[in-house]
């Protein structure tokens, strides 16, 4: 495995140019785009990096899974009450389905979608931002993972897209605190820094039936764990899910960040890490190194 790693990162890494960083939120515009980096961590434990995996980046769009993950692990299927379980077929940050289908988002790892996760994360959690980074550093297995309070501030500054969704869905009645409340948490989820070994590790129990693997602690049922890998499959990629699962054919969850992380259920988790996005806001050479992974160790779920 070491060896496909090392020879997958040579090859990305003479094209590692192509895409752009995301320039809508300042505080990313400055990453230096020839970043690349990849971490697979087994089941059973045995860890294989190459190039940046352990450098932290903002992780994005990805802490839409861990906090759809806490919000299910205590809420159940209530959850899909207020948020539905189709893919979208539209981009992360879209309104337009939100006014026929009466502000009920799509999926939770679309913008919308997080943003009722993070309303209800203020209903359940004693205190969200502190539970959210427990629970993560929890699946991780690493008290050193920390918020970004500039990238939370650069968004809070720009966002403008987030506060139209947010008001449009508590015109609707589908978001129950404060709107600035709602958002100041949605911002946070979205600060979170990771390197792509943390990633790894925090992902691997989606591999494992639910249970940290290193730990043996019961995050999510078996059924749960079902249901989270299959909206990651469905929805991970907003209007590229398809493209992803044609290239890759793993359930993974990207970020404009240029993070990407997936799983092989049973046998692995993987995270990648390169800034320059493709058009749907996708990591250019993060799709490509998962794309030629599979490929060459011959592994997928279908
Ligand atoms: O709200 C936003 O637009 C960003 N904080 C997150 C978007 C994102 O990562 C979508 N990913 N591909």
């Amino acid at each position: 495995m070491q060896n496909v790693i090392d020879n997958i990162y040579q090859q990305v890494k003479c094209q590692v140019h192509n895409g752009n960083v995301a320039r809508y939120i300042p505080e990313l515009a400055k990453i230096d785009p020839d970043k690349l980096g990849i971490a697979l961590k087994t089941i059973d434990g045995v860890l294989y990096v190459a190039g940046d995996a352990n450098e932290s980046f903002s992780i994005q769009s990805i802490s839409k899974v861990f906090a759809t993950s806490l919000v299910f692990s205590v809420i159940g299927d209530d959850l899909w009450r207020r948020v539905g379980k189709e893919p979208s077929g539209s981009s992360f940050n879209s309104l337009v389905q939100l006014e026929y289908e009466n502000g009920i988002p799509r999926n939770p790892l679309i913008n919308a979608g997080a943003i009722v996760v993070a309303d209800m994360m203020i209903d359940i959690l004693a205190n969200p931002e502190k539970d959210f980074l427990s629970f993560i550093r929890r699946l991780a297995g690493d008290q050193n993972i920390h918020f970004d309070e500039k990238v939370k501030n650069s968004e809070k500054d720009t966002g403008f897209r987030n506060v139209a969704l947010a008001n449009f869905m508590k015109s609707f009645g589908n978001i129950h605190n404060h709107v600035d409340d709602v958002l100041d948490i949605y911002f946070m989820m979205c600060s979170v820094s990771m390197s792509c070994t943390q990633l790894a590790n925090a992902f691997l129990f989606f591999a494992n039936h639910g249970m940290i693997p290193a730990t043996h602690e019961k995050i999510l049922t078996i059924s749960q764990t079902k249901r989270l890998n299959a909206l990651m499959q469905t929805c991970g990629f907003y209007d590229e899910a398809g493209e992803f699962t044609f290239r890759v054919g793993l359930p993974g969850k990207s970020g404009v960040g240029g993070g990407i992380v997936a799983i092989l259920p049973k046998q692995y988790s993987v995270a990648v890490w390169s800034p320059g996005l493709n058009g749907k806001g996708n990591s250019e050479s993060g799709m490509l190194l998962l794309e030629l992974l599979t490929t060459k160790t011959g592994t997928s779920i279908f």
